[in-house]
């Protein structure tokens, strides 16, 4: 959790001698990922941790004992990986996450807007309080942490930053209008990012994953086999990252083989 002053707070995770060794001498990219406590985001660290070498990680979100257990998981597989607790809709928090992740790693490479959270209700019943804290934790989030990372990125003409949408942000998502209002507000942000910083060196992607299994999904009643593993939507992030600079995904739709649940 951020502190009572609003500062994340960071953890080392002690890397396996033998992967150090494996990657001394080749220091490889810094990729931050929020909401690498559980779900889609550890997944995405896991991939990250086996594929690319000698990466580093900064895995943030507000429950350290959780982003302690991927952050182990990505040290087993050969990476650096450091947990920043951080509540990344809070400015203050986002501020002093800059700071912590700048002076461990230094200039992040890879920016994964992933945290997020996901209510319904129908519109009529939406409380104010409800709404503002879903907005918060899947746009205001996006928009600080993307803020105070871009300026580095610009500086050195270079870097990627993924915005994690849904279909909910493509269309209506009928009771679901808090989310659903956060999500194309999502999809907004990252084209205006992209427009105005083609010219820069960056890379902006958005992804829209459909039904993706998470805790979310384990009390629904929904089978695990009818919608796509988190495994999967992480791997559309390695696959994307991994084309030449001259090439942009700038958007992409996945989906359960069988279509919407
Ligand atoms: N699962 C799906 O079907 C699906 C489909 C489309 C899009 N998505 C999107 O994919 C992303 C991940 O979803 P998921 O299913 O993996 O969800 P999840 O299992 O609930 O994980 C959400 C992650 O976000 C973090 N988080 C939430 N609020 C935060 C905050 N204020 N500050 C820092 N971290 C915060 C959580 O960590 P802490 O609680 O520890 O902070 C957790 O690590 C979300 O943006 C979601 O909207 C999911």
């Amino acid at each position: 959790m951020p502190n009572s002053n609003g500062n994340a707070s960071s953890v080392s995770i002690r890397s396996n001698p033998r992967s150090s060794a494996q990657s001394a001498g080749k220091l490889g990219p810094v990729i931050l990922i929020t909401g690498a406590s559980q779900g889609i985001g550890a997944a995405i660290a896991k991939v990250f941790a086996r594929e690319v070498g000698g990466v580093r990680l900064a895995l943030v979100a507000r429950n350290g004992r959780t982003l302690a257990t991927t952050a182990r998981a990505c040290v087993k597989a050969g990476a650096k990986a450091e947990v920043f607790v951080c509540d990344v809709a809070d400015e203050g928090a986002v501020s002093s996450l800059a700071a912590a992740v700048t002076k461990r790693f230094g200039s992040v490479d890879v920016l994964i807007n992933n945290a997020g959270v996901f209510a319904g209700a129908p519109f009529a019943e939406l409380a104010v309080a409800e709404f503002d804290r879903i907005v918060s934790a899947n746009l205001r989030s996006a928009f600080l942490v993307t803020r105070a990372f871009l300026p580095a990125m610009t500086r050195r003409g270079r870097g990627d930053v993924f915005f994690m949408s849904s279909i909910a942000g493509l269309g209506a998502y009928p009771n679901a209008a808090a989310y659903c209002a956060a999500k194309c507000g999502v999809t907004g942000l990252a084209q205006v990012l992209r427009a105005e910083t083609k010219e820069k060196g960056i890379r902006v992607c958005c992804v829209h994953p459909g039904a993706t299994w998470t805790s979310s999904w384990s009390a629904s009643g929904v089978a695990r086999e009818r919608i796509m593993p988190a495994a999967d939507v992480a791997r559309a992030f390695l696959d994307i990252y991994r084309l030449g600079r001259n090439t942009v995904v700038e958007e992409i739709v996945l989906r359960p083989q069988r279509g919407d649940v």
